[in-house]
C-alpha cells in the first residue's frame, strides 16, 4: 500500500540538525537516491499524489513541469517523463542563457537570491506542474509561482517531498491547497 511505501522510503531518510546553520534541521533529500529501490518507490508514491490531486480535475490539468535548483530537477525528470510533458528548469540566476524572466526571493537560510527562467520554456498556454525537493519558509515555491505568473502562465499545483510546517511556508502561497507535500516534518 502507499503507507507501506511511504514508511520504507521515511526509513531511508537522514537528518541533519544545525546544517548548513545552527539551528536549522536539514532533511537531506539525497539520502532517498543512495537507495534506488527506494528512489522507485519514491517516484510511485509522487505520481499517485499528483493523480489523486488532479483526480476531479478536466483533461490535461497541467502541461508541463517545473524543477526548481537543484533539488527539484530530479523527481522533476521523472514527472515530466512519466507524463510525456516538457521538463522546465528554474535556476540561480545568470545560469540560464537566452531571454528569461526573473524573481528575487529569500529561504530559510539565505537572505538574497534571484532566479531565472527561459522566456520560450513557457506561455499563455503553460499549465506548470512545480516541483521541490522541500518546502520550508516558502520563499523559494512562492518565488516560483511569481515567476509562472509573470511569464502569463498559471500554477496547476505544487508538489514537494518534505514540508518544515512549523515554519508555515504554505501561508506564502496565493493558494496553500495548491501545494502537494508528500512528508510532514
Ligand atoms: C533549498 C530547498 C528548497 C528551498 C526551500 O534549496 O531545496 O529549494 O531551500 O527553502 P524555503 O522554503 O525557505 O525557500 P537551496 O536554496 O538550498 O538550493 P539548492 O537545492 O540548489 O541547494
Amino acid at each position: 500500500s502507499i503507507q507501506d511505501k511511504k514508511k520504507q522510503v521515511q526509513a531511508v531518510v537522514k537528518t541533519f540538525p544545525d546544517f548548513p546553520k545552527k539551528g536549522v534541521d536539514f532533511v537531506d533529500y539525497f539520502s532517498i537516491l543512495y537507495h534506488p529501490k527506494e528512489t522507485q518507490l519514491l517516484n510511485e508514491i509522487v505520481i499517485e499524489a499528483v493523480d489523486k490531486h488532479f483526480a476531479d480535475a478536466g483533461e490535461s490539468p497541467f502541461n508541463m513541469v517545473i524543477g526548481l535548483e537543484t533539488r527539484g530537477f530530479f523527481l522533476g525528470m521523472v514527472l515530466s517523463q512519466h507524463y510525456n510533458i516538457p521538463f522546465v528548469p528554474i535556476r540561480k540566476k545568470g545560469k540560464l542563457p537566452g531571454e528569461t524572466e526573473c524573481a528575487n526571493y529569500a529561504t530559510e537560510y539565505e537572505e538574497k537570491n534571484a532566479a531565472e527562467i527561459q522566456k520560450d520554456s513557457i506561455n499563455e498556454d503553460s499549465k506548470a506542474l512545480i516541483i521541490d525537493d522541500l518546502l520550508a519558509t516558502g520563499g523559494t515555491l512562492r518565488m516560483a509561482y511569481d515567476l509562472v505568473e509573470k511569464c502569463g502562465a498559471q500554477v496547476a499545483a505544487s508538489l514537494v517531498v518534505f514540508e518544515i510546517c512549523v515554519l508555515e511556508g504554505r501561508k506564502k502561497l496565493k493558494d496553500p491547497s495548491s501545494c502537494i507535500a508528500i512528508y510532514e516534518y
